[in-house]
């Protein structure tokens, strides 16, 4: 979703022991947003639900992180991940992003839930934030939205190829080495 709400630059942080957790229909729209998460993106419960997720959506993610989200619950399977998000304020906040779909009794995926906890602080300085710079750059320097993305989920796919392990593993080993 497009959002008018400009970045300040700031960034805020949030206790080690809180978890901000929501939960979405299929589409992404939001249907569950714990206190926390209210609290730390600054809105109220009613402004977050039923709104899409990507009203906390910050300008310098790329958006083949977003892609290869979308690619991994819907096809059934949960993913870690770091993940800055934009406030109400415009303030920013880093997450260490736990991604899972909810099934039905048959098996069928009927929503999603995340649960997100501080990130180191290193990683995301010394790791996470130039690579996704690097990301943003890739897909930047293309005009058409498509090719954007596909350089972007290249640069990273190979950067986590270049580590040889998963992408979870590389961030969950990354968040725990820290
Ligand atoms: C359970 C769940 C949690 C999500 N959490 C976030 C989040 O914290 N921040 C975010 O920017 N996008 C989050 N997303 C992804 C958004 O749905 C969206 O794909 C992303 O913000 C990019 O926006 P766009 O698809 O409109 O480009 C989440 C999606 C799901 C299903």
């Amino acid at each position: 979703m497009a959002t008018k709400i400009r970045p300040t630059g700031k960034e805020v942080v949030f206790p080690a022991a809180e978890l901000i957790v929501s939960k979405t229909d299929l589409k992404g729209r939001i249907t569950y947003a714990n206190r926390t998460f209210c609290r730390i993106a600054g809105y109220s419960e009613a402004e977050l639900l039923g709104q899409p997720h990507s009203i906390i959506r910050h300008p310098d993610m790329p958006r083949a992180v977003f892609r290869l989200v979308w690619e991994t619950i819907a096809a059934g399977r949960e993913m870690f991940g770091y993940v800055k998000n934009m406030a109400h304020s415009g303030d920013h906040y880093w997450v260490f992003a736990h991604i899972t779909p909810s099934f039905d009794d048959a098996g069928k995926i009927i929503g999603y839930h995340s649960n997100r906890r501080a990130p180191d602080r290193s990683v995301v300085e010394t790791a996470i934030a130039p690579l996704y710079a690097e990301v943003l750059r890739i897909e930047n320097s293309h005009a058409n939205g498509k090719d954007a993305v596909e350089a972007g989920t290249r640069a990273l796919v190979d950067f986590v190829a270049s580590k040889k392990v998963s992408y979870d593993e590389l961030m969950f080993a990354l968040q725990s080495a820290a």
